[in-house]
This record gives C-alpha cells, structure tokens and sequence, in this order.
C-alpha cells in the first residue's frame, strides 16, 4: 500500500491504472478507522481491481468547529491497519491545500434529502459531505464506491448526486457494522467515556424492542413515543426519532416493508446515529 499525501501524485497513478484498464474502487473516510471502515474495502472484493481508501477530516461538513476539532484523528493507527489487510493500494490522504484551493467558493447543495433528519439540525452538513465526496470522485477517478448504511441519509444524498450529475460511478451500499451489543461501529464512540459507552447500548436496544412492536402492529406513534422516553430515561438527549421511507426518505405512518427507523441522539456532546429497516 502507497500512502499518497498530493493530488498530482494521484493523478498519475490513476492515469497509468485508467490506460491499463483497471476498475478503480474508492472507500472515502475520515479516518479514525474500525472493522466498519474495513468492511467496505471488502465489499469491493470483485467488484474493483484496484481500491483506494481517502482519509480527510473535512471541515466543510462540520456546522460546529469544536466537533471538527474534537474529532478523532491518527493517520498512522490508520494506515498500519489498512496495511495489514493487504486489500488497499493506495491511502490517499491530502491536506487541505490539495482539496480546498485559495478562494473555494463552490458547493454542492442536494435539496430534499439533505433537508430532513441531520439536515434540519445540522444545516450545511449534507452540502459539505455531497462537495467533498464530488471532488474525492474526481480526483480518484473510482469507477466505484461503497459507503456504510449507518450514514443512511448520507447514502441518499450521493445517490441523488450521481443520478442528477450523470457522475459515472456506481455506489455500493454496505450494511451497518455492530458491536456484540449492537451499537453501530462510529468513529465517534472512540470519544464516549466508559460509562457513556454502557449508556449507550440502549440506543439499538431501543430501536430494536421498537421494531418489535411496530410488526406486531403497534401504531407507530405510540412504538416511537414509548421509545423516545426510554432513551430519554437513559441519559439521551434525542434529536429526532422516525420512521420513513427508505427510498424518498418521507416520513411514513404505518411500518411497512422499505421503511426504517431513524434516530440521532447525544449522550453529552457526543451525538450517535443509527437506523434500522423494518423488514
Ligand atoms: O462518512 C464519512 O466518513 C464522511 O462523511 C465522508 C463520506 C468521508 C465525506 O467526508
């Protein structure tokens, strides 16, 4: 594995990759790397012959400079680990002076998706993530990328790039990550204390005694009521807690296949999601 810190350098690896014919597939992150991180550069298992793996804290996706600052970082964890799965041929990992030139001023802004959910309490999160996520598409020239469903939301919003932009990239999505407990494998929870840590396996416990109760025919509005006390009586400060609709992300009334539960929720200032399909 090659660790690439400039743009330049890509350009001419993937160049020499494109003229030999090579299918390139992209796994974007932020580092701080865990099992789920890995798993989406196996997802690309036949399906791409050359993988690359970007790590960029972007700070256009971050609406509160503390969460920028606070977040986990360490390059070289990252790229020990990456190493050991023999899977990856290059971790690209630029500073800001290779993505972000003097004077950016262009954002990409997918309205519907990005509105809801995150986007309602995170204004400019979805703009910054569908901006980064366009350049690292161009500068790694991938003919495929795998993001995690854990980042459900996010997932909506670069299908809807690709399809309006006409990008010629395929999106694989990869099923969530969880830990014995169930808690979704996150960057963020490297920052929980060991205490939240504990706290925080009622958030999928919650979601899922939810599901239960939503197929034996509870009405949703009680099932996501009842669950939004519990996690309030567990420390939770809950920021939405609902279901919709898998595909238009629309909230829905009644649980059905292709719906899902979304929730986002912070134990002090650290703020989880997850989300979990009906069917
Ligand atoms: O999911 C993430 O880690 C980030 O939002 C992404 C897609 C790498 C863009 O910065």
């Amino acid at each position: 594995m090659k660790l690439v810190r400039t743009r330049q350098e890509l350009a001419e690896i993937v160049t020499q990759w494109q003229r030999e014919g090579e299918a390139i597939g992209l796994v974007p992150t932020m580092g701080s790397l865990h099992e789920g991180h890995l798993t989406l550069v196996r997802a690309l298992d036949g399906k791409a012959t050359r993988r690359i793996v970007t790590i960029f804290v972007n700070p256009i996706q971050f609406n509160n400079p503390d969460d920028f600052q606070l977040y986990p970082r360490g390059l070289d964890g990252d790229e020990a680990l990456l190493a050991q799965t023999g899977l990856v041929d290059i971790l690209y990992a630029p500073d800001e002076t290779q993505i972000y030139p003097p004077g950016f001023s262009t954002r990409i802004s997918v309205s519907g998706p990005d509105r809801m959910l995150c986007g309602a309490d995170r204004p400019g999160h979805f703009d910054g993530v569908a901006t980064i996520v366009n350049k690292l598409f161009m500068q790694t020239r991938a003919d495929i990328a795998a993001f995690g469903e854990k980042d459900y939301q996010q997932l909506c919003v670069i299908r809807r790039m690709v399809t309006d932009l006409d990008l010629p990239i395929t999106i694989l999505p990869v099923p969530t990550v969880r830990e014995a407990d169930h808690l979704a494998l996150s960057s963020r929870n490297k920052r929980l204390t060991p205490a939240q840590r504990e706290q925080a396996t009622h958030l999928p416990q919650a979601l899922m005694n939810c599901l239960t109760a939503l197929k034996a025919g509870k009405p949703a509005s009680v099932s996501l009521e009842q669950c939004a006390q519990t996690l309030k009586e567990a420390g939770f400060t809950v920021h939405y807690l609902e279901l919709r609709s898998e595909k238009s992300l629309a909230p829905v009334q009644k649980a059905k296949a292709n719906t899902r539960l979304f929730v986002a929720a912070s134990l002090g200032d650290i703020r989880l999601i997850d989300n979990m399909p009906v069917a």
